[in-house]
């Protein structure tokens, strides 16, 4: 199974996160969502994940036109990893709806 990580971090822990994982999963692509050209739907990988740091209780600004931006694909798996630092609040659940409005389901939220 292929997957792609896409990360958005401020100081380097969600690029930590992302790279960590990418290592455990084998075979695993990494993109930067604030340099990414390409609409993650393009995506040829049968699992998308979402890398992220929390800000302010909610998803980082840049984060949100990303996730306007994919479309599910059919069979893909989508989840998603909100690196915090100990008040996440109500931020997958944000995720969760805003992948919702968008017309496809968010696997699981970590
Ligand atoms: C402007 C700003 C807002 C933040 N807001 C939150 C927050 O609401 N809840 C939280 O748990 N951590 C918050 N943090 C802490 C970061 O989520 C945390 O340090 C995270 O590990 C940073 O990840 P990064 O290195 O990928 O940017 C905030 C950090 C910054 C700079």
């Amino acid at each position: 199974m292929k997957t792609d990580l896409f990360f958005y971090t401020g100081t380097g822990n969600s690029l930590w996160t992302a790279r960590t994982l990418a290592e455990e999963l084998g075979e695993a692509g990494i993109y930067p969502i604030s340099r990414t050209g390409f609409a993650p739907n393009h995506s040829g990988a049968d699992a998308v994940g979402i890398i992220f740091t929390v800000n302010i209780w909610g998803l980082p600004r840049k984060v949100i036109p990303f996730i306007n931006a994919l479309a599910g694909g059919p069979g893909k798996y989508y989840f998603a990893i909100a690196v915090n630092a100990g008040q996440v609040a109500a931020t997958l659940l944000q995720m969760e709806k805003l992948m919702e409005c968008n017309g496809f389901i968010a696997g699981s939220g970590f």
